[in-house]
């Protein structure tokens, strides 16, 4: 698919998959379209946990029980761990990020659809919860939850704001 048609195709899906298993290079080469992302003096600090285990994907849904994670191929989660350069800068939150949206164009190239679940890792401890759960390395913060699949419904782009609205040339 060409990139500017998976920016197009992309939107936010959650409503049911299809139930069926992602074969797995499709989620490696999603991933790794992550791992490619820029980050921060190329410090790449954000780590992917890739979840097919059905009983651990169902353990998940009861966190953040919503249609997508019920019924999700594969659960991605994304993990950030902290680091600071000598001159005290940081970027966790952009390097996550940035890697989030290649991941969620990835998902689209492929045949997919998806949602980045950030939110809600921030209401009633879930990023906690979900940390504890996959027993995640300490230092590490769950970021998102990302549910994955071939979608049921039509994925329906949101409105977006026109060009002119949200950008201007100085020429
Ligand atoms: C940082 C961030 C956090 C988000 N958190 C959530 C969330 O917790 N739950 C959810 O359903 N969608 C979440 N979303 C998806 C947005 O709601 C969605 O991108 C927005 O409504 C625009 O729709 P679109 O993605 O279809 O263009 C999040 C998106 C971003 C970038």
């Amino acid at each position: 698919m060409d990139f500017f048609e998976a920016i197009d195709k992309r939107a936010s899906y959650r409503e049911e998959f299809d139930g069926v298993d992602i074969p797995k290079e499709d989620l490696e080469a999603i991933v790794k379209a992550g791992i490619k992302a820029p980050s921060g003096y190329n410090h790449q600090t954000t780590s992917f946990i890739i979840v097919t285990n059905t009983e651990l994907k169902s353990k998940l849904a009861e966190l953040v029980p919503t249609k997508a994670m019920k019924t999700a191929g594969a659960i991605i989660i994304p993990v950030s761990s902290y680091w600071e350069a000598n001159n005290g800068l940081s970027f966790e939150i952009e390097d996550y990020a940035a890697s989030v949206e290649n991941i969620m164009l990835a998902i689209v190239a492929k045949g997919y659809a998806g949602v980045w679940v950030d939110g809600q890792m921030k209401l009633d401890h879930t990023g906690d919860k979900i940390a504890e759960l996959i027993h995640l390395d300490k230092g590490f913060t769950v970021r998102a939850v990302i549910p994955v699949g071939k979608p049921v419904k039509a994925v329906p782009q949101r409105e977006k704001k026109s060009f002119e609205e949200r950008a201007r040339f100085i020429e």
